[in-house]
């Protein structure tokens, strides 16, 4: 077996595939363009959603690619040996062109040949069947063909082998997944040779690690959960790069590869206790929010920003957990690290790490001035207290000071004090189903993103969300917000392109709005008060039963008023002028605004509550 660095199996990866005709294409970004369904891209195939279902390719009907992806399903498994919050997925595609035998075979030959693993130490899985698609038993006959004995062939249903759709509808299919023998990472004997392989991933799950994945795609999911064959019939793959360099350089697990050892490294130097599991999260996450904000994001309240937000924080209370001083220094300095490993593969790390180090430094500032806060309240609990800290104290610490119980336990314990466990823990159950939404509430106030810029077009997308009803009908509603430092991007339900016209007459409107200079406050309300006031915004359970009410208005009107975690302008006029740059189609029936604001405040106040 080759000792492959990750760069030599990324590109003998494409290599082998552009050899087999196949039109090697670039990493799509992180952050999906044409899906609002989604908040960032988790796949290989995401991009090429249009192609599966039948558009032309420039490339042609044979493609492969190294695609990063976020995968933030999997963020409770961080810290084990093989999950990863960011990771690049190497995938071939077949658009209409190859289909089972060849992709397999190729897989196979990948994997014997070209990378020389030994047959003797994989196994593969094939789909089960269910009422929605038969057994996949062709798949397994390749295999047997190929050389993979019988007994190293598992059976799964659709929870293990079916892959897709990416979003709420599209392409999908039964899969077949490539499984590497690697019993028990941690223990010395694991990959490193000693154990025999036994049974395979139905029969022995524990001994397997997933590498690769080819998914057939034959099938279309519609909105009513229904399943019809598709007009082309694709392949679409997946192989984990850091799981295989894992197997290739025979380190058991993905943080002692090559490129994520560096990083590891970096963390430990600053590290002040031993946890492997909080060194892991750091890496893991600090590494995924520099792609994030590589790719235009920043952290918020909302969307993908606020899924950054939560990595750069979880990463830092993990720092706290190993005694790392997080004073704006520390995030930045991983980062640095992240991009000397993978800024000559993306280009945009190199280009974007003044970006990356101020945001990282802001965020962290940010969110020390908040621990700072919780220390206060952890002392005024502590004064009170006698023996112990109740658990909705702890509770309140954790969730709206971000202090993990282990933190509060260990300041408990320096006053003599324990901490109730229990009752946290029921606490945190009873939140948990909440929490997304609920933390925003919270955490808005104290701990949003401050920047003015973003303020100002945070307040104009409310402008805009109102404007656009206005002109359009009641039917508008928002899909998706997205903003950075520089602009807003604003999806929202429309069945048709707006007119020059139309488009006109909403800029105008936020305009004058603008002009006129609205006050802007909140009040906190039940989502069901929110309703009965005719707030706009998702209610959906993502929210708390407690929410914000942002009004934009004066006694004389009631411009907007619209359910949001904040921040926003004090007044109206703090914004300049909104210019709409781009009005296009989302997706089905979801049209896209992009735009900008000129002028305007250089420094905001914030709305308060009224
Ligand atoms: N799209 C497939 C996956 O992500 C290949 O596993």
């Amino acid at each position: 077996m080759n000792n492959l660095s990750t760069d030599d199996i990324r590109q003998t990866y494409l290599d082998f595939f552009k050899q087999k005709d196949h039109t090697v294409i670039p990493s799509a970004p992180l952050i999906p363009e044409n899906d609002p369904t989604v908040l960032f891209t988790t796949a290989g195939m995401h991009p090429l959603v249009p192609y599966l279902l039948g558009e032309p390719h420039p490339g042609g009907k044979r493609l492969a690619d190294c695609q990063k992806c976020i995968r933030t399903q999997d963020i409770d498994e961080v810290g084990d040996e093989s999950h990863l919050t960011m990771f690049e997925m190497l995938g071939n595609w077949s658009l209409g062109d190859y289909f089972k035998e060849d992709a397999i075979k190729m897989s196979f030959e990948f994997l014997t040949e070209v990378l020389e693993i030994p047959r003797e130490i994989l196994a593969v899985t094939c789909f089960c069947g269910d009422d929605d698609a038969p057994k996949d038993e062709e798949a397994a006959k390749i295999w047997i063909e190929v050389g993979i004995p019988e007994d190293r062939i598992g059976f799964l249903p659709k929870e293990d082998n079916w892959w897709g759709p990416a979003g709420q509808t599209g392409p999908c299919g039964p899969d077949t997944e490539m499984f590497v023998w690697m019993p028990d990472s941690t223990s010395p004997d694991g990959l490193r040779g000693a154990s025999e392989p036994k049974g395979n991933p139905e029969t022995n799950p524990q001994g397997w690690l997933e590498v690769w994945n080819d998914v057939f795609m034959q099938y279309n999911k519609n909105a009513d959960g229904s399943f019809e064959p598709l007009k082309q019939q694709n392949v679409d793959t997946g192989m984990g790069l850091e799981r295989t360099a894992a197997v290739m350089q025979k380190c058991g697990n993905v943080y002692e590869t090559d490129r994520m050892a560096p990083i590891m490294e970096k963390v430990n130097e600053l590290a002040d206790a031993d946890d492997l599991t909080h060194k892991r999260i750091i890496t893991d996450h600090i590494k995924a929010a520099t792609f994030i904000i590589a790719d235009g994001i920043l952290p918020s309240n909302v969307d993908q920003g606020y899924v950054l937000r939560r990595l750069i924080r979880r990463a830092i209370r993990s720092g706290r957990r190993l005694r790392i001083e997080a004073d704006g220094g520390f995030t930045p300095m991983i980062a640095d690290e992240v991009i000397a490993q993978y800024g000559h593969i993306y280009g945009n790390l190199k280009d974007k790490s003044k970006e990356i180090r101020k945001a990282l430094s802001n965020e962290e500032q940010q969110f020390g001035k908040t621990l700072k806060d919780g220390m206060k309240q952890f002392e005024k609990a502590a004064q009170s207290a006698s023996t112990e800290i109740d658990g909705v104290t702890a509770f309140h610490l954790y969730d709206t000071y971000g202090f993990p119980i282990e933190l509060t336990q260990e300041l408990a314990k320096e006053q003599g004090l324990n901490v109730d466990e229990k009752g946290f823990n029921k606490s945190f159950e009873e939140h948990q189903e909440k929490s997304r939404a609920g933390a925003l509430q919270k955490f808005s106030g104290g701990l949003a993103d401050h920047s003015s810029e973003t303020a100002k077009l945070h307040t104009s997308t409310h402008l805009l969300n109102a404007a656009l009803r206005k002109i359009l009908g009641d039917h508008v509603y928002q899909k998706g917000s997205n903003i950075t430092a520089e602009r807003l991007r604003f999806d929202f339900s429309h069945n048709e392109k707006m007119t020059p016209e139309q488009l006109e007459q909403v800029e105008k409107l936020v305009n004058k709005a603008i002009e006129e200079d609205l006050p802007i406050s909140y009040h906190i309300t039940t989502v069901d008060g929110a309703k009965e006031e005719g707030a706009i915004g998702v209610f959906d359970d993502r929210y708390d039963n407690e929410v914000k009410v942002y009004v934009i208005g004066n006694d004389q009107i009631t411009f907007s008023k619209e359910i949001c975690g904040g921040p926003h302008v004090a007044r109206t006029g703090m914004i300049g002028k909104l210019k709409i740059k781009k009005e296009e189609s989302s997706s089905s029936g979801v049209r896209r605004i992009k735009a900008v604001i000129e002028g305007g405040a250089d420094e905001v106040e914030f709305a308060e509550e009224d």
